[in-house]
């Protein structure tokens, strides 16, 4: 630890994303938390509601530009002294490898669940990329104001897909017509929702048997008061205690249960999340653990964001600081250049504007331009040659055959896709055995922006077209002995991706379920380091 300030410092962040399934209520919790924090006064700034239901990628002219694109990218906002850093994770159509990548970036994760749906497959997915580094879940089961399914049947079905032992924190109290509200297990607390009969929106509890009497039992009605109270002696027996150790370890998930409509629950969320949420994480690089109270500054590039100022068509690279103090005008060493940069622009984001930043911590995301030099997975010290891993490349999910409507232009398009892969716009592979390109992502969306992108930055007119892959897996030999002979055999359905790796493009599940099990001296990979 080097200065006493740089520890206080530290000790006031939190670094964190919102992830969900469309729909679950992301935008409204981070209205609602962004309300809570100050940092913009009225509803509805967060996304263009009533201006089209979805936020869509604010780059294209085919698309109307989103309520607040630059802010949606980070959002940073004070609650009770913490200085909180919410990532945006792109949901809708615009949900990209960036959404996956941004999880590489955060310290914490919020997981909304809807109470009518379960977990959902895109819950999944994302929860599946936290494990990657064993990241810290808090669950918030949203929309209990409407007719949920059984609280516990949604902790099983947790518990079962997602692998993480549930810990609730609070109890809904019926639901949608019904809902009454939560008793908070810990602290003994009714809290009320939209309640006109009392002047407090809480009750406290002496004993637990004053749930089905008193005021308790009068608000919510001994019937529902006393079922309720069955209900949580049985809960309380059957799930463990929060421990924090183990919530760190990303072991257990503790569970609040409100509405983020309703205004209902938000505040404790973000309580616990000043509680438990971990100040900012050691990262590991190349050489050795890098930790924030070292005295030197390091960060990584986990997001190139292209055209966020339509006018000036620039570039903005997000830096995630892992250690020392950015200051204002201060040299950094790009390492994978090998160039020292005197960095005196860079800026942070506040409710809807960019603001020039002097001085940021570990934790902090500040945003660089960028002229093309920089990539994905890039790292910055202070002259260490040092580089941080576990910023991947995820496996596509989706894939386009790609091809120009001028094939004189082929050169230009191969520096176009090479470019927009480096900013992880998409992923670009070419087979082994003939001259195709093929374009892989995450999201359906990335295929407009790459043609969009290619008319307007490199004049290239290019169509896509469906092709016949649904699964890719990076080839690697599991006992360093050469892969040629896999290479033989399966050449039909290989490529390079841009950093001439390999990879293997599966026409459908089963075939690759064949193939691995054939060759199990070969890794398949669904991640590669940058
Ligand atoms: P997302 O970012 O995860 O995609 O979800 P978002 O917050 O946009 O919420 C999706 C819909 O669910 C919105 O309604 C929102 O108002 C509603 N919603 C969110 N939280 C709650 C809740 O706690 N209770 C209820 N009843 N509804 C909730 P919409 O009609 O689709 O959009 P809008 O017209 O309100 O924008």
């Amino acid at each position: 630890m080097f200065n006493s300030n740089h520890e206080q410092e530290l000790s006031k962040r939190r670094t964190f994303a919102i992830i969900s399934h469309p729909d679950a209520g992301k935008t409204t919790i981070t209205e609602k938390m962004l309300l809570l924090g100050k940092a913009i006064r009225i509803s509805g700034t967060i996304k263009g509601r009533g201006n089209g239901k979805y936020a869509k990628s604010d780059w294209m002219n085919i698309e109307k530009e989103r309520g607040i694109s630059v802010t949606t990218s980070v959002m940073q906002f004070t609650y009770k002294n913490i200085l909180m850093n919410l990532l945006d994770t792109p949901g809708h159509q615009d949900f990209s490898e960036d959404t996956y990548r941004i999880l590489t970036a955060v310290d914490c994760c919020l997981v909304v669940i809807d109470a009518a749906k379960g977990i959902e497959e895109r819950t999944k997915k994302l929860i599946d990329v936290t494990r990657i580094h064993n990241t810290p879940i808090i669950t918030f089961i949203n929309k209990l104001d409407r007719d949920s399914r059984e609280p516990i049947e949604i902790l099983d079905e947790i518990e079962k897909e997602l692998k993480l032992n549930c810990i609730p924190i609070n109890w809904p109290i019926s639901c949608g017509k019904n809902f009454k509200g939560v008793y908070q297990i810990y602290d003994k607390m009714v809290y009320l929702y939209k309640n006109k009969l009392f002047k407090k929106n809480f009750l406290n509890l002496d004993s637990f048997s004053d749930f089905y009497n008193g005021l308790v039992g009068e608000y919510i009605g001994t019937d529902i008061a006393i079922s309720i109270h069955q209900e949580l002696e049985l809960i309380i027996n059957i799930y463990s205690k929060f421990n924090k150790e183990k919530f760190l370890r990303g072991i257990i998930t503790p569970i609040f249960f409100g509405s983020a409509l309703g205004d209902f629950g938000i505040d404790h969320l973000l309580d616990s999340l000043i509680k438990w949420a971990p100040t900012p994480l050691y990262r590991q690089s190349s050489k050795r653990k890098v930790y924030p109270q070292e005295k030197k500054f390091t960060g990584f590039i986990f997001k190139i964001q292209a055209n966020m100022d339509l006018k000036h068509r620039d570039r903005i690279a997000f830096m995630r600081i892992v250690s020392g103090q950015y200051t204002k005008g201060m040299k950094l060493k790009h390492v994978r250049v090998k160039k020292n940069i005197t960095i005196s622009d860079a800026f942070t984001f506040l409710a809807g504007d960019r603001i020039s930043v002097n001085k940021a911590y570990p934790g902090d995301v500040i945003g660089l331009h960028n002229h093309g030099t920089i990539k994905i997975g890039d790292t910055f010290t202070e002259g260490e040659e040092i580089k941080f891993i576990g910023i991947p490349s995820f496996a596509p999910e989706i894939f386009r055959l790609i091809y120009l409507k001028n094939p004189l232009k082929r050169k230009q398009l191969k520096k176009g896709l090479v470019q927009l892969s480096e900013e992880g716009t998409v992923q670009v592979f070419r087979p082994i055995l003939n001259n195709n390109l093929i374009l892989g992502a995450i999201g359906i969306l990335q295929f407009d922006v790459v043609i969009e992108r290619l008319r307007i930055e490199y004049n290239i007119d290019a169509i896509y077209k469906k092709v016949n892959i649904i699964l890719a897996r990076w080839i690697r030999s599991k006992n360093g002995d050469s892969i040629d002979k896999f290479k033989n055999n399966h050449s039909t359905y290989l490529a390079y991706d841009t950093s001439n790796s390999l990879i293997y493009l599966a026409p459908s599940s089963a075939n690759l379920d064949v193939v691995m099990t054939q060759n199990s001296d070969i890794f398949f990979d669904k991640i590669r380091e940058q």
